[in-house]
């Protein structure tokens, strides 16, 4: 296992700091001094072309922060991750999501294993199910074809699978929709089962562990939703019913047969597959269904490139690792607490909510593997909506706020749907909002430009841009399976980089446990229980009080 390194303790980060405490930022200027600039900071990872020029370094700075890298081993423990080396220190596991994306023929052997192997016959018989749904196939108990399915699941049981049908809507066969429930919230499992025929509706239930309580929760709802609708059709063979209507997605198949789930129905991955990286696993089986399995398989193609990419380029070309990077100089250097994503493609709405879990989940922790507090400020905060939305939103915060927001602008240049209004090709228009936005962030707009204007004095200070706010664009040629896959992998090797530079393990999530834990012993307070409600403190107590008061019979 590569040593740990105090990423502070390093000559480099001393550099950085000094580098930053004097650090005069000037976009404008750096780029008219230096016209190799675009092209010296612009990189290209499988069909993502990454432009880093409009970002608050320069070669000096880029130096650094490599030779950071190098020095906390960025290169080993990478090797090591590829190779299977359990580097999920406090759950004892290897972490191979990139296993799940390597061809056919590829072989990986851990622990006498050959783990690439197993992946592709568990793929096969994805596959083959998701033709069978495709081709109508696989009939539902009346012997009706499915037009709907319903994953049920939650965190990266959920978020990857929203993201990635959201994102690949144009590739979904017509007439097959799939919807997805995750909240415990009652109102999920209702809203999602409205309007949907039974006799046609299939359920997918993805959990890792089987245990989750809201999954578990919203799939026996779901059952309940399932039998009772077939009986007052007059359907009353429930065994039969749930083997048609259900399938399920684990990696306890004892626990899903438990659940009445036949386990021939059940597809199965492992433990070294995090929740957060696993919508490539058999929790992409709604995917795979609704997009077919040619187009799931160029998905997984997608994440492959960035994984060779990341794997065998060196670190001043490799463009997460660059990336990953660039966010700890803001955070760790600059001070930046959050870092926006906005992607101008509709279809990726998701896309930062799904990049939350991912990365907050993964680097949002407080002592290093090795048990000591962190020496950094680790984690940052990750957001965003589309543009063109988010510009009408919140957008003015970064622009004129005073915070730094670093930010990843996405793009296209073929859209799913080239729509043209009169002679004005609307892609170009929403493409000029791309371009023009990080150029007005970048460069800003200077007191004499707007007094010359004719600005009222007054206003003047108000309509000043500072620029130097810093952006990197993503643009690729278009939201294809592979360019899909490209950048959900892009950005899981962004957060591992991080995490290796902070030393922390970003493949444990023990901070979502003592949550879990106690609702488990608020639930029988709010059901009336008197002795758990006085093992309660007073402010729970006195919310529990009100909803007490306030809940109807
Ligand atoms: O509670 C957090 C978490 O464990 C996530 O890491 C995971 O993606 C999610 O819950 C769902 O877990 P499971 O797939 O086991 O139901």
């Amino acid at each position: 296992m590569t040593p740990l390194i105090d990423c502070t303790k390093t000559a480099a980060w001393a550099q950085l700091h000094s580098i930053a405490q004097s650090l005069e930022p000037d976009l404008r200027q750096w780029f008219e001094l230096d016209p190799g600039r675009v092209e010296r900071f612009t990189f290209q990872a499988g069909d993502l072309h990454v432009d880093l020029s409009k970002n608050l370094i320069n070669d000096e700075i880029l130096g650094q922060l490599v030779e950071l890298a190098e020095r906390v081993g960025l290169e080993h423990k990478r090797d090591e991750m590829f190779a299977g080396e359990r580097i999920n220190i406090t759950e004892g596991r290897a972490v191979l999501h990139t296993a799940l994306r390597r061809p056919k023929g590829d072989s990986l052997i851990v622990d006498g294993v050959d783990v690439v192997a197993e992946v592709h016959q568990v793929l096969e018989q994805i596959y083959a199910f998701a033709d069978q749904v495709r081709d109508g196939r696989w009939l539902g108990i009346t012997g009706k074809p499915i037009q709907t399915v319903i994953n049920i699941g939650i965190g990266g049981s959920d978020l990857g699978p929203v993201m990635v049908y959201e994102a690949l809507l144009p590739y979904v066969k017509p007439g097959l929709e799939c919807r997805f429930i995750s909240n415990i919230d009652p109102t999920d499992v209702a809203q999602k089962t409205q309007g949907v025929d039974p006799e046609t509706t299939l359920f997918i239930v993805a959990s890792k562990t089987f245990t989750t309580l809201e999954t578990i929760t919203n799939a026996k709802l779901a059952r309940t939703w399932l039998l009772d609708s077939l009986r007052e059709r007059g359907i009353s063979d429930d065994a039969e019913a749930i083997k048609r209507h259900f399938v399920a997605v684990s990696t306890a198949l004892d626990k899903v047969a438990a659940f009445g789930i036949d386990p021939q129905n059940a597809f199965g991955f492992w433990d070294w597959v995090g929740g957060r990286y696993s919508v490539d696993s058999a929790v992409g089986t709604a995917v795979a269904i609704a997009i077919g399995p040619e187009r799931f398989a160029e998905f997984l193609a997608g994440f492959h490139t960035i994984d060779e990419h990341f794997a065998h380029t060196e670190l001043a070309q490799n463009v997460p690792a660059l990336l990953g990077l660039l966010n700890v100089w803001y955070t760790d250097f600059l001070g930046a607490a959050s870092h926006a994503v906005l992607p101008y493609a509709q279809s990726l709405h998701r896309f930062a909510a799904y990049l939350q879990q991912l990365t907050m989940e993964s680097n949002g922790k407080g002592v290093r593997v090795d048990g000591s507090p962190v020496t950094t400020d680790t984690g940052e905060i990750f957001w965003g909506e589309p543009g063109t939305n988010g510009q009408h939103a919140f957008y003015q915060l970064i622009h004129q706020g005073t915070r730094l927001i670093p930010a990843d602008f996405i793009a296209v240049a073929n859209p799913a749907y080239p729509l043209k209004q009169g002679e004005q090709d609307v892609h170009e228009l929403f493409l000029a909002n791309f371009l023009a936005q990080t150029k007005a962030l970048a460069f800003g707009k200077t007191e004499a430009e707007v007094r010359a204007e004719g600005t009222a004095d007054e206003i003047v200070p108000h309509r000043v841009f500072a620029g130097n706010r810093p952006t990197t664009s993503i643009f690729a040629p278009a939201l294809t399976p592979a360019v899909v896959g490209q950048l959900i992998a892009l950005y899981e090797h962004i957060t591992f980089t991080q995490g290796v530079v902070w030393g922390i393990n970003s493949f444990d999530q023990w901070g979502v446990e003592l949550g879990k834990q106690l609702a488990n012993q608020i639930t029988p307070a709010l059901a009336g229980d008197a002795t758990a409600l006085e093992s309660q403190d007073a402010s729970t107590q006195a919310l529990i009080a009100y909803y007490h008061e306030h809940r109807q019979p």
